[in-house]
């Protein structure tokens, strides 16, 4: 299979990347880096999450930050919704695209929404169908594609009927997360192909934590396979606050820098992206975890 033309790029770095900071963020914070990213060309922003504020503190608030953004039509905030509660919040902040999140392993489902995988389908029911009540997208994920903290290795075909399940439910896209970063290109590329057989590629993104450094490995490996839809966090910000030691998503400048080599278009202004991950870098006093952002800077 040949390269794609063009890439969609999800920026999940306002969620993913300062749910697990240790330090208390304002909304003052993230508010700037939303804003920020909206002037990069990037037409998707994961903003936040409806969660509970016992755990995961650093998503609270979520419901103001979503009222103060300076939204630019054409793209899309959103939000992750675990359940009816979640979505309601969501419905609130006039959010048009949630997310809802499930896992291939049992042991990290647990940790991270206190259900079993059987359960938090169930529970997304409903969630699926206020949605569509109200006219609203939604996108699912499925955590551990490629191993888990606690269940170790994970097959592909578990990965493809949670991933089936999420697509058949409604989801009109599955993003597959490598949530501990484990990863390496063969076992990327066979995911895909499996997954790939329950759900069609254009339906399908990726979404590398960059632990191990596999990350950009990955993701070509997966373009090679027809992926053409990316997570990725500015500066490489985050972690899960469900698995140890996970480091951050792959970085959005390093991906960019990657598809502008190999002439895929995003649209996306990598100057300007890097200008919004130093500056949330300087904020939250952390390193920039983008290689092309340290060797630019
Ligand atoms: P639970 O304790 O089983 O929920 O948590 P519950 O229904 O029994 O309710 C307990 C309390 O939570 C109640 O409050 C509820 O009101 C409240 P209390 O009466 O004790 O004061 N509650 C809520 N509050 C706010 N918003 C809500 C909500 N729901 C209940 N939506 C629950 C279940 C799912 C809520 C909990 O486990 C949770 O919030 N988990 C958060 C998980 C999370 O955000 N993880 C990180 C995101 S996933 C991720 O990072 C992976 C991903 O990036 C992909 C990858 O990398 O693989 C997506
Ligand atoms: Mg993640």
């Amino acid at each position: 299979m040949s390269l794609p033309e063009r890439v969609r790029v999800v920026e999940v770095g306002p969620r993913d990347g300062l749910q697990n900071e240790k330090q208390p963020i304002s909304l003052q914070a993230k508010l700037e880096l939303v804003n920020d990213l909206t002037e990069t060309g990037l037409d998707y922003i994961e903003v936040g999450s409806f969660v509970s504020p016992k755990w995961v503190p650093q998503m609270a608030g979520s419901l103001d930050l979503f009222l103060k953004i300076n939204k630019r039509a054409g793209i899309t905030y959103s939000a992750l919704t675990p359940n009816m509660k979640g979505f309601e919040a969501a419905l609130e902040a006039g959010v048009k695209e949630i997310a809802v999140f499930a896992a291939a392993s049992e042991s990290f489902s647990q940790r991270n929404i206190n259900c079993s995988i059987a359960e938090s389908l169930k529970r997304f029911e409903p969630v699926m169908d206020a949605a569509k009540q109200h006219g609203m997208t939604v996108r699912g994920y499925v955590s551990c594609v490629l191993g888990c903290p606690y269940d170790g290795s994970i097959s592909s075909q578990q990965v493809s009927y949670v991933a089936r399940d999420l697509f058949e439910m409604g989801c009109r896209e599955v993003s597959l997360g490598d949530t501990i970063g484990v990863g390496t290109p063969g076992p990327a590329r066979t995911l895909i192909d499996t997954v790939s057989r329950d759900v069609p590629r254009q339906q399908l993104a990726v979404h590398f934590h960059d632990t191990y450094g596999q990350a950009l490995a990955n993701i070509y490996a997966t373009l090679l396979e027809g992926i053409s839809v990316i997570d990725s966090s500015v500066a490489g910000l985050g972690g899960c606050p469900y698995a140890a030691g996970a480091s951050g998503n792959v970085a959005t400048e390093d991906v960019l820098y990657m598809l502008n080599g190999l002439g895929i278009q995003t649209d996306v202004d990598l100057p300007r992206l890097i200008e919004a991950g130093q500056r949330i870098c300087k904020v939250l006093g952390r390193e920039n975890g983008s290689r092309v952002a340290k060797a630019l800077c």
